[in-house]
C-alpha cells in the first residue's frame, strides 16, 4: 500500500547497467543505485510486488578498446569487472532481484529477437552511407573509435557518438578534425549499410506522452532535456554497427555487423526479467497495471526517455516508463569524477578500507545525492556525517534507550503508565513519520526522506533530554518506565523506517530489540509489547577517526600529483638567439671544493669552486634538493663565469651554477659526463 499511487499492481524498477570496463564508484552509487535500492526496499516493505533489475553492460567500444590496450579479449575484460561490480553491489546491500549481464546467451537471443520483430514489421529504414574507416587498422570506426572536435561546444575530445562535455549525441561525421583512436590517422570514408530507427516519425506521440503528459511529475532536469531534444527535431538513428563485439545482427546479409550497444543494453532489462521470471515475464513489461521506473544518471536521459521508448513503441506491446528520475552528477573533492584519471572513490576499495561500514556510505551518498544539481563528495563531510549525525543522533538515541532499559528494567520493555502531554505529543508526532517518509520516497525525494527519518531519531533524543529517565528512575521508577517504553517504541519504528536507507543498521536494530522485520504499514504506533525482552546494547555506529580520513585524502592527493605529472609538457621554446648572442654567455666547468648551507636561508647552498684560475664563491638555490651538501665535494658542475655578481643573504655570489628543473620542480645539477680540467669552456 503506497500513499500516492493506488493504480498500479506491481513495480518494475530498473537501474542503468554499468559498463563492465571498470569498477563502480560513488558517482554511480549516488546517482543511480542507492536511490533505486531505497525505492525498491521501501516498496517491498510497503507490501508491493517489486522487480528490481540490474546487470552489467558488456558490449560497446570502450570495452574492446580496453581489451586491445591490455592485450586480452573483450570477454576477459567483462568477466573481470562483472565479478567485481556484482560482488561489491551485493556487499553494499543493493537488493537486486537479479544482477545479470549482457554477454550471456539469453540476452543475445532476446536482443536479436527484438531486432528481428522490428525488422519484420518494417520499423527500420535501411540506408547505405559513407562512414569513417581506418585503412591501417582495416576497420570501420564506430562510436569511441573516433574522436574529434564537438561542433556544438568545441570540446576537442568528443567521441563519434557523444560529446561528454556538452552531452550532445553525435554522429561520427559531425566531428570536426576526426581522428581514429586506433591508428591516430585521419579516417577515410567508405560505403556501408545500416539499419536506422526513424525517430523523426516518433515526434508526435513523444510530444504527447512526455511534453504534455509528464510536465508535472517528471523531474525538471529530465523534462527539460527531453524537451530540447524533441524541439531540436529528432533524426533517424542507426541501431547497427560494423564491429565484431556485440549482439550479431540476425540477418543473412549482415556479416560483421552487431547491434549498437545502446540498442541491445536496455533490452537487457527485459532479458534479465525473462531469466528470473521465465514464462511469467510479460506482465512486468506489458501489463498497464505495472509501473516501470528507470533509475539512471543524466547522461542516460535521451536513451531512456526517447530511444528505448521508441523501440518499445515500435514493437507495440510494451508499457512506457512511468518515470525516469535521473540524477545529476556527483563530484569528488571539487573535481569531476573520472575513471581514466582515477579520480574516484571505488566501491570495492571503500568496502576494503571501511569494512562493515556500508551504511555510512549509503547514508552519506543519499544525503548528498545530486537530485537537482551536481553535488560534491568530500571525505571531511563523510566523517562529519558519520560522527555528528549517525553516531551522535541515531546511534546515541538507540544506545541510550537500550542501555537504560537494561539498567533499570533488566532488559524488559517496561509498562506504559499514565501519559503526560509531552508523551502524547511525542507519540502523535511519531505517527506522522511513516507517511511523511513514504511520500517523499514515492516522489523520488530521497534526501528529504532520509532527513525525515533522522528527524524521528532527533525527536527521540529531544524526548530523552526533556524527560531525563536516568535521573527520574531514582525517584519515580514508574515515570521512567513510561519514558523508556515510548523511547523503545521510537527505536522499533526506526528499525522499520530506516531499512530502505540503512539495511544493515535496521538488521542490527532488530537484533537489539529482538523484533521481527515488520512491514511499513505497522510503523507509526507502539510495536513492542510490555515485558518483551530485548537483546544486548550494541553500538550502531563507531566514530571515524581523523587518521582514516587523512589516509583517503592523501591517496587522492597522490592521484592528483600523478595526473599532473602525466599531463606535464615542456615549456615553449624561447625566441631564437644568434650565435654571437649565445657566445656572450661564458659557461665553464668547475670543481666543487666546499659546499655548505647558507645560515638562515633554507633554499641556498654556498659553493667554493675551483675554476682553473683560483677559487670563487657561488650561491645556488638548490638546498632543498641536496640535503647532504658535503656529498657534492669533488663533483664537477657547470657555471656561468661572467654572470653579474650579486649578494644573496649577505654572501656575494660570483656566477650561476646550472641545473635542470624536472617536471615535478626538482632541481638537478648539470655535470659533465666525464672529468675535465677545471675552467674549461662549455659551448
Ligand atoms: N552502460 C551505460 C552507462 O553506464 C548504461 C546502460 S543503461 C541500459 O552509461 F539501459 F542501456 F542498460
Ligand atoms: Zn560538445
Amino acid at each position: 500500500m503506497t500513499y500516492t499511487d493506488k493504480t498500479h499492481k506491481r513495480y518494475t524498477i530498473t537501474s542503468a547497467l554499468p559498463y563492465a570496463n571498470g569498477p563502480v564508484h560513488i558517482g554511480h552509487l549516488a546517482g543511480v543505485y542507492i536511490p533505486a535500492d531505497i525505492y525498491a526496499r521501501y516498496l517491498r516493505s510497503a507490501g508491493e510486488e517489486v522487480l528490481f533489475i540490474g546487470g552489467s553492460d558488456e558490449h560497446g567500444v570502450p570495452i574492446t578498446i580496453k581489451a586491445r590496450k591490455e592485450g586480452c579479449t573483450p570477454q576477459d575484460i567483462v568477466d573481470r569487472y562483472h565479478a567485481i561490480i556484482r560482488d561489491s553491489f551485493a556487499e553494499l546491500g543493493i537488493s537486486f532481484d537479479i544482477y545479470s549481464r549482457t554477454s550471456c546467451a539469453e540476452h543475445h537471443h532476446t536482443a536479436a529477437d527484438f531486432f528481428t520483430r522490428l525488422h519484420d514489421k518494417g520499423s527500420f529504414i535501411e540506408k547505405t552511407s559513407q562512414q569513417y574507416y581506418d585503412e591501417e587498422a582495416g576497420q570501420f570506426l564506430a562510436d569511441r573509435y573516433i574522436t574529434g572536435t564537438c561542433p556544438h561546444c568545441g570540446n576537442e575530445h568528443a567521441y563519434g557518438d557523444q560529446c561528454e562535455a556538452c552531452g550532445t549525441s553525435l554522429a561520427a561525421t559531425d566531428l570536426i578534425n576526426p581522428k581514429s583512436t586506433l591508428s591516430g590517422n585521419p579516417p577515410v570514408l567508405r560505403e556501408t549499410k545500416h539499419w536506422y530507427l526513424p525517430l523523426d516519425q516518433d515526434e508526435p506521440w513523444l510530444r504527447r506522452w512526455i511534453l504534455e503528459g509528464h510536465k508535472e511529475d517528471w523531474k525538471s532536469n529530465v523534462y527539460g532535456q527531453c524537451k530540447s531534444w524533441i524541439d531540436a527535431g529528432l533524426q533517424p538513428r542507426a541501431v547497427t554497427r560494423d564491429l565484431d563485439w556485440g549482439v550479431k545482427v540476425p540477418l543473412t546479409n549482415a556479416e560483421g555487423k552487431v547491434l549498437y550497444v545502446w540498442f541491445d543494453a536496455p533490452i537487457g532489462y527485459i532479458s534479465f526479467t525473462k531469466q528470473l521470471k521465465g514464462n511469467d515475464w510479460e506482465k512486468w513489461w506489458k501489463d498497464k497495471d505495472t509501473k516501470l521506473v528507470h533509475f539512471i544518471g543524466k547522461d542516460n536521459i535521451v536513451f531512456h526517455c526517447i530511444i528505448f521508448p521508441a523501440m518499445l513503441h515500435a514493437d507495440g506491446s510494451y508499457i512506457m516508463p512511468d518515470n525516469v528520475p535521473a540524477n545529476e552528477f556527483l563530484n569528488l573533492e571539487g573535481d569531476k569524477i573520472s575513471t581514466s584519471r582515477n579520480w574516484a572513490v571505488w566501491l570495492h576499495e571503500y568496502l576494503r578500507d571501511f569494512a562493515g561500514k556500508q551504511d555510512v556510505l549509503r547514508y552519506t551518498l543519499c544525503a548528498n545525492a545530486p537530485e537537482t544539481k551536481d553535488n560534491d563528495f568530500t571525505w571531511r563531510d563523510f566523517q562529519l556525517k558519520n560522527n555528528s549525525e549517525l553516531v551522535a543522533i541515531l546511534g546515541n538515541f538507540v544506545n541510550r534507550t537500550v542501555v537504560l532499559t537494561h539498567k533499570f528494567f533488566d532488559g524488559h520493555v517496561p509498562a506504559q503508565g499514565e501519559l503526560s502531554d509531552l508523551d502524547r505529543e511525542t507519540l502523535a508526532e511519531l505517527a506522522t513519520y511513516p507517511e511523511r517518509i513514504g511520500r517523499s520516497i514515492e516522489t523520488y525525494r530521497f534526501r528529504e526522506a532520509l532527513s525525515e527519518m533522522m528527524n524521528l531519531a532527533r525527536l527521540g533524543n529531544k524526548y530523552l533530554t526533556e524527560t531525563e529517565p536516568w535521573k527520574i528512575a531514582k525517584t519515580d521508577l514508574q515515570r521512567a518506565a513510561t519514558v523508556l517504553n515510548i523511547s523503545l517504541q521510537i527505536c522499533a519504528n526506526l528499525a522499520i523506517l530506516c531499512e530502505p536507507f540503512l539495511p544493515f543498521t535496521a538488521e542490527k536494530l532488530r537484533v537489539m530489540l529482538a523484533m521481527e522485520q515488520l512491514p511499513w504499514r505497522e510503523a507509526g504506533k507502539a510495536l513492542l509489547e510490555e515485558k518483551h525482552s530485548i537483546g544486548q546494547a550494541e553500538l550502531l555506529f563507531e566514530k571515524i577517526e581523523d587518521a582514516a580520513i587523512e589516509a583517503q585524502v592523501a591517496r587522492l592527493q597522490q592521484t592528483k600529483q600523478q595526473n599532473e605529472l602525466a599531463a606535464w609538457q615542456p615549456a615553449q621554446v624561447k625566441p631564437i638567439v644568434s650565435f654571437d648572442d649565445f657566445g656572450r654567455v661564458d659557461i665553464r666547468v668547475g670543481t666543487v671544493l666546499e659546499c655548505t648551507k647558507v645560515p638562515k636561508a633554507d633554499k641556498l647552498l654556498q659553493f667554493k669552486i675551483e675554476d682553473g684560475m683560483g677559487t670563487r664563491t657561488i650561491v645556488s638555490g638548490i638546498a632543498k634538493h641536496y640535503p647532504d651538501p658535503a656529498a657534492l665535494v669533488g663533483k664537477q658542475v657547470c657555471f656561468i663565469a661572467n654572470f653579474a655578481p650579486r649578494k644573496l643573504k649577505g654572501v656575494e655570489s660570483q656566477g650561476m651554477i646550472l641545473s635542470a628543473e624536472d617536471k615535478d620542480g626538482r632541481l638537478v645539477l648539470i655535470t659533465p659526463s666525464d672529468m675535465v680540467a677545471a675552467g674549461c669552456g662549455v659551448g
